[in-house]
């Protein structure tokens, strides 16, 4: 761990938000950053994955008010990210892998899309971060809707084909085989769907610092969020 102070006054909100698309690299970077900084690690589109594998099994319609205010409101209560190492429990229960599947995927990203939900899932992501004091998180509008009181916003892209390796690889280590078209396909649907959507659609905040990853290790992107956060005051660092 770097030898690091923090810097901040009483209200400072000890957070770093990295918006992007799907498998930008911004969830091992942010955990990254976060280990470096002894702070902790949220990943909110497993919240929106949760939400998703929670319709698949109960075979409900994604329209049914009813059953998607039951769903939150367990999810609320029950909801945990292991920080060290980012796995998901609901309960008792650990979710990791079955949140990954490409179908999981493909339904958070529908869900994500509805004006309720959103507003809903809003305040669990705010409570998750802000129990804590310091947290790297990542998602699509952490920037722009969900912190956009953040010190620091990163906005992190690859592109579209480093983005389906890296996501075929990571299903790999899950046991999971998957073709790289599919998944591209899968990629560039997700993308229009958050791209597009009227709701807190995936962009840059004003503020935010776009880098790309494409061509960069996830520890250098690291290092240059550090340098980031020492520039804007976040952190104080004697070793860099
Ligand atoms: O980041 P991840 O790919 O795990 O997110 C799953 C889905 O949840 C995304 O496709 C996106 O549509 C949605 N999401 C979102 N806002 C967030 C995090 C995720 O809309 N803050």
């Amino acid at each position: 761990m770097l030898d690091l102070e923090n810097n901040f006054s009483e209200n400072k909100l000890k957070v770093i938000t990295i918006d992007g698309p799907a498998g930008s690299g911004k969830s091992s970077v942010a955990k990254i950053v976060a280990h470096k900084l002894g702070w902790i690690y949220v990943t909110t589109g497993a919240i929106y994955r949760t939400l998703a594998l929670l319709f698949h099994e109960s075979n409900m319609k994604i329209t049914d008010v009813e059953h998607i205010e039951r769903f939150i409101s367990f999810i609320s209560e029950r909801y945990r990210q292991e920080s060290s190492t980012g796995r998901v429990f609901i309960g008792e229960r650990e979710i990791s892998h079955e949140i990954k599947s490409p179908f999981v995927s493909e339904l958070s990203s529908i869900l994500a899309q509805e004006d309720f939900i959103r507003k809903r899932l809003l305040p669990i992501q705010r409570k998750v971060v802000l129990n804590n004091s310091g947290a790297v998180v990542d998602g699509r509008d952490m920037g722009t809707v969900v912190f956009p009181d953040a010190p620091l916003k990163i906005f992190l892209t690859a592109s579209a084909e480093e983005r389906a390796e890296r996501r075929k690889k990571e299903l790999s280590q899950n046991g999971q085989n998957a073709d790289i078209k599919e998944i591209l396909r899968e990629i560039h649907e997700r993308d229009e769907r958050d791209l597009n959507r009227t709701l807190s659609p995936l962009k840059p905040a004003v503020d935010a610092f776009s880098l790309d990853s494409t061509c960069f290790s996830q520890e250098d992107i690291a290092n240059k969020i550090l340098q980031l956060a020492v520039q804007k005051d976040l952190i104080i660092s004697r070793e860099f």
